[in-house]
């Protein structure tokens, strides 16, 4: 959490994040989200994280698939080191609350709102006709994912900057409407050196499960071999690395290097080129993947093991529920006083 976040004092500091359960973990899901609410966790902060499993049926899953993608991504939030006994880890379909908020803030939200979004506009593509409700309606779930705990800072990635505006949208409406000062302003955290990790064949695209090609992106459970490969291919220039930030400005390619080994080695980038400033590729490149696999290989071997006692994650999955709601519940009943709804 960045110092000098100003909130209400009226509400305690509360982290909240989410992630959608569809499809592979790779390093920008890491640096840019798992390894900061392990940060946050261990600052002592309470810390939410939940599986959106109903962010995720917005596009196409198959059922076994999607239990099996909840299961992993909780084993994966563990293994970064988010430990249910001090955190909250639950999926997102087994607290009620969010979805009965969020119909409530579909009533509050615009339609051009919705429609500015880019995420919808980039996961909808050409055929927007065709999409479904659900994802549309996207951010209005997200706003009732983060609000149904009054939660006050939210750690993501650079992408998820614009939906963290909308909830504050939202919530400063519902106040402004309803006359109370009921939902907080909450604030995006994207921090460090990680907020967007680029593709390693294309240092303009974000490294994302969506890329075709598997060159493109680290993946959590990618063996030694496998990640010490896929940083020999990639893309880099021809040039030494710079020793200051500057020097990096032109070339994105070289930055993401510098910003993953920072993220990964806890340092900031001026002091990782303080280190290796005037080196050329072929000699950062091996330290880079060796740093990487040290960090990886325990994560992928522990998500490993985790993943063969489902009903273990099943177990921590549902004891987290109830946990939230015990949040959720009373914040929604104030929520339908408020709205006028008899009870
Ligand atoms: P997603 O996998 O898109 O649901 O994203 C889950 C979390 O990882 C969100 O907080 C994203 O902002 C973050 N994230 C996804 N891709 C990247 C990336 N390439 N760099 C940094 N953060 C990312
Ligand atoms: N939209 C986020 C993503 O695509 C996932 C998400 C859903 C989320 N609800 C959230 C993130 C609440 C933070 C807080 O990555």
């Amino acid at each position: 959490m960045s110092e000098g976040v100003q909130t209400s004092p009226a509400f305690t500091p509360r982290v909240f994040s989410g992630i959608q359960p569809s499809g592979d973990l790779h390093l920008g899901n890491y640096l840019g989200a798992l390894k900061r609410f392990a940060d946050a966790q261990n600052k002592g902060v309470q810390s939410i994280y939940c599986m959106v499993d109903q962010h995720a049926i917005t596009v196409w899953q198959d059922p076994e698939k999607l239990r099996q993608a909840t299961r992993e991504l909780a084993a994966g939030f563990i293994a970064s080191g988010v430990d249910p006994k001090r955190s909250i880890l639950f999926n997102q379909s087994q607290v009620a609350e969010h979805a009965q908020l969020a119909w409530i803030f579909n009533c509050v939200a615009r339609m051009g709102w919705m429609k500015r979004m880019t995420q919808f506009k980039d996961k909808a593509g050409k055929n927007a006709e065709n999409a479904s409700l659900g994802l549309f309606g996207y951010p209005a779930l997200m706003a009732a994912d983060i609000l149904i705990y009054h939660a006050t800072h939210v750690p993501v990635g650079e992408d998820q900057k614009q939906h963290i505006e909308l909830t504050r949208d939202i919530a400063a409406k519902f106040n402004h409407d309803y006359g109370v000062d009921f939902f907080p302003m909450t604030e995006p955290v994207i921090e460090g050196a990680a907020t967007r990790v680029m593709s390693l064949r294309d240092g303009s695209k974000k490294m994302s499960k969506s890329d075709p090609s598997d060159a493109s992106r680290i993946n959590m459970t990618d063996d030694a071999d496998t990640i010490a490969g896929k940083i020999r291919k990639a893309k880099t220039d021809a040039e030494a690395l710079p020793s200051e930030a500057e020097g990096l400005k032109e070339r994105p390619e070289a930055r993401n290097l510098v910003n993953i080994y920072a993220a990964l080695a806890d340092m900031t980038v001026a002091e990782v080129l303080a280190e290796n400033g005037g080196q050329q590729f072929s000699a950062f490149k091996p330290k880079l993947s060796d740093l990487a696999v040290a960090k990886l290989a325990p994560i992928s071997t522990e998500m490993a093991r985790l993943m063969t006692q489902p009903d273990e994650i099943d177990a921590i999955l549902r004891h987290g529920a109830a946990q939230a709601r015990e949040i959720a519940a009373p914040i929604l009943a104030r929520t339908y006083d408020i709205v006028g709804m008899v009870r």
